[in-house]
């Protein structure tokens, strides 16, 4: 079977640990690997991953020394034109002229649609891989890229922490997320935040006022919010301009937006053997016929669901998460 594989939208830590255990698997049962650099983008270009003899085909030693390496070495990109009825049968035709019979797709929301879409109008097979620090895909418990932008942003809360005990103040922290809390929720429970913003739930300023009273009157000094990018607040700028207008907020406070150090950096064990786990899974599931499909892990198994079901959706926040937190910041 000839396999292409490409990254596509935002990169994730374990995107190249997830393309060692795809062309190790593939390669074992004697499957030949394209690489597609700058995802779908460069699926148009007919930009392959060229060793530097000029070589296209992706062995065993072309991925040696990936599983701790941050980003991708395939690139990555977020196409429009491949969204388009003419990007779509252009991409068909590259991937018919090059004998290609399956394709995996590493990414999230953005890049499973895309797959979507093409799985509509081309003959070959197609199964997934989700990989975004944000966790927001259906089907699976996580995303190859969660667990390390989790790290890396309970690290920097605790740096954080510091200066707000020192300086009796409150942080607003701001997270990435647009549309699923996970990273916020879990950096706040880890991390021994106060209070957490996320998409999912309206954000109350006269709530989060008394709550803040509440946290004064307990004896505490300092507070750390942590704030998904996507609350409806409108992150954690606005957020605190709301506070200080309230004249209410008994914390002096600074905003941080940690950005796109979230998604770069060595990725953590987790993420690594998930990144084998659904690699190897989707190789596996190309070979016993399967099309259309998304692998994920679920109870730590791996799973497969139809791409159209994943798609429609963001996967929301585990409330019992939410519950936790307010009992162990209390
Ligand atoms: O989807 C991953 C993600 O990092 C989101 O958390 C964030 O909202 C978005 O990508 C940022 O995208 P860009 O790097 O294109 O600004």
């Amino acid at each position: 079977m000839r396999i292409a594989t490409l990254c596509s939208g935002g990169d994730a830590p374990g995107m190249n640990p997830c393309l060692r255990a795809i062309v190790r698997a593939a390669v074992s049962i004697h499957d030949e690997v394209l690489g597609i650099m700058h995802g779908y983008e460069g699926l148009l270009d007919e930009e392959f991953f060229l060793h530097s003899d000029g070589t296209m085909f992706m062995g065993l030693r072309s991925v040696s020394g990936l599983s701790n390496i941050g980003g991708t070495i395939l690139h990555s990109s977020r196409s429009k034109r491949f969204t388009t009825e003419e990007g779509l049968q252009q991409a068909v035709d590259v991937l018919r002229r090059y004998h290609i019979d399956a394709l995996i797709p590493i990414g999230g929301n953005g890049t499973l649609s895309g797959a979507y879409e093409l799985s509509q109008v081309w003959e070959g097979r197609i199964i997934g891989v989700p990989a975004t620090i944000d966790n927001d895909v259906l089907g699976t418990d996580a995303t190859i890229g969660f667990a390390t932008a989790v790290h890396t942003a309970v690290e920097a809360v605790d740096k954080l922490h510091d200066t707000a005990g020192s300086h009796d103040m409150m942080f607003l922290v701001e997270v990435m997320g647009r549309h699923c809390g996970d990273i916020a929720l879990k950096t706040a429970i880890a991390s021994g935040s106060e209070i957490v913003c996320v998409p999912e739930i309206p954000t109350d300023i006269d709530k989060i006022i008394a709550h803040l009273n509440e946290i004064k009157l307990s004896g505490k000094t300092s507070v750390l919010a942590i704030v998904a990018e996507g609350d409806d607040a409108g992150g954690a700028v606005t957020l605190q301009q709301r506070l200080i207008d309230s004249g209410y907020c008994p914390f002096d406070s600074r905003v941080v937006i940690l950005g796109h150090i979230q998604r770069g950096g060595i990725p953590v064990p987790e993420d690594r053997v998930l990144a084998a786990m659904l690699g190897c899974g989707a190789v596996e599931a190309l070979h016993v016929g399967e099309n259309g499909k998304m692998v994920g892990s679920i109870h730590g198994k791996t799973t497969l669901s139809s791409l159209q079901d994943v798609i429609g959706e963001h996967r929301q926040v585990d409330p019992d998460l939410l519950h936790l937190l307010r009992i162990v910041a209390s």
